[in-house]
């Protein structure tokens, strides 16, 4: 198991390149399996979950081949098998996607459970009202979802919570369906937008993707092609929040701005500078960082996958804030572990207190998911001393090259294995 080191308290500079989104690889590369053609993925992240992705869909009969670290070649014609419940499938929080593309197609599939990050409980109920209500039978049996339809005919569907997982979901059941399907209430997030992008490219007809409404028209079939995955939005923000905590000036490339509206301007208000280019945000925090109060919320609103990363600000900011977590029922289970570092933060039901201190010490810290893992890094970057922390692969799940990234901005961070 690998661990990483941070020799904390330095002041990160210089450029960093942002990779594609892993939210919109993870779902792109199930909808893939929709194409009875060759489609090349471009600016995939290169990261764990893209890789076990990878393996799954060559498991049901694809024939893939990676053309560089970043690019997915991906002959779906070939898929025979629509089953996937092996134990790793279940592990990713993105298998639940495999089902809607594979039932989309085939009009059948028979999937693990997804798994993922613990945030209380993350039901499917949706995904699940989706697939029925395009024409589906659903059972679950022993954590195996298996759906089925005779035939899928376009309907209404609205959703009872703004989901990402299950609009996409939908989506990738309806591409291939009789008839149009309505998604209301849908969820507005870049990846949706940019999965949506991916299948109008291959030939869908899907209008609305951004919006809380989508329309999409069936279509008989989707041809190959190219596509390049989106800017990963929580990655920017992660290299964002890691030039303020640390009093530096970084400049976060390779992104699409108006995806960081919310975090830009809660930054600002804090007295950090963020200045905009094209395709760039310059993040300088030379200044004394200011408390403020954050609640997350679907998009356009404050990422909840920004939650513990702007927690981690917050608690080295002068004065009390409060972050209100919005989207999941449990999503400060890291906190306990961050205090090993000094941060005051109290958490009553989905509400964290959060008093700034000054000064972070060193510490021992174990990450609890992908994102709080995330949140450890920046901790570790501010605090004096040794900070170490510990189940890394939660960490490798959503960020390429994390320490290579960072060491070009000057941090002291290393991996041992
Ligand atoms: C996705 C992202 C995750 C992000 C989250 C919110 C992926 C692989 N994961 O997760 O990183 O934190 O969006 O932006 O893209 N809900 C239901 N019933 C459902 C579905 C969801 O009640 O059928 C609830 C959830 O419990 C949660 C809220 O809706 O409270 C939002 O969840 P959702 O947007 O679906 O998140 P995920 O797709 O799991």
């Amino acid at each position: 198991m690998s661990k990483l080191c941070i020799q904390g308290g330095i002041h990160l500079k210089g450029d960093v390149l942002i990779s594609g989104a892993k939210n919109a690889a993870v779902a792109i590369l199930p909808a893939t399996i929709l194409v009875n053609d060759v489609t090349v993925i471009e600016n995939l992240p290169n990261i764990n979950d893209v890789a076990i992705l990878n393996e799954v869909i060559q498991s049901l009969g694809a024939v893939t081949e990676f053309l560089d670290s970043h690019t997915l070649k991906i002959d779906a014609s070939t898929i025979y098998k629509c089953s996937a419940i092996e134990p790793e499938v279940g592990e990713l929080r993105a298998s639940y996607y495999l089902i809607g593309a594979l039932l989309g197609r085939f009009k059948y599939a028979e999937v693990a459970m997804p798994g993922g990050c613990d945030f209380g409980g993350r039901p499917i109920d949706q995904h699940i009202k989706g697939f029925k209500a395009l024409g589906a039978e659903v059972e679950i049996v022993d954590n195996i979802i298996r759906v089925h339809a005779k035939e899928l005919v376009g309907t209404r569907i609205y959703l009872d919570v703004v989901s990402v997982g299950a609009t996409i979901n939908i989506l990738l059941a309806a591409v291939l369906a009789q008839g149009t399907t309505v998604i209301e209430n849908a969820a507005k997030e870049p990846h949706v937008v940019d999965v949506a992008n991916f299948l109008n490219k291959m030939g869908a007809k899907i209008t609305g993707a951004g919006t809380h409404l989508i329309r999409i028209k069936g279509v008989e079939r989707l041809g190959g092609g190219r596509y390049s995955t989106v800017p990963d939005q929580i990655e920017a923000g992660t290299y964002m929040i890691a030039a303020a905590i640390t009093g530096g000036d970084v400049c976060v490339r390779n992104i699409i701005p108006e995806h960081m509206e919310s975090l830009s301007s809660k930054l600002r208000e804090m007295g950090v500078q963020v200045l905009e280019g094209d395709d760039f945000l310059q993040v300088v925090a030379q200044r004394k960082i200011t408390a403020t109060n954050v609640k997350t919320l679907p998009y356009p609103g404050f990422p909840t996958d920004l939650q513990p990363q702007m927690a981690a600000l917050l608690a080295v900011s002068e004065g009390v804030s409060t972050m209100v977590e919005s989207v999941f029922d449990n999503r400060f289970q890291y906190i306990e572990e961050l205090g090993n570092i000094g941060i005051n933060i109290k958490v009553d039901g989905n509400k964290a207190t959060i008093e700034g201190v000054n000064t972070l010490k060193g510490a021992k810290l174990s990450a609890t998911d992908l994102r709080a893992g995330a949140a450890m890094v920046l901790v570790g970057l501010r605090a004096l001393g040794e900070t170490t922390i510990d189940n890394v692969r939660y960490i490798d799940r959503g960020y390429e090259e994390i320490e290579k990234k960072l060491t070009a901005l000057g941090a002291k961070i290393y991996r041992i294995e």
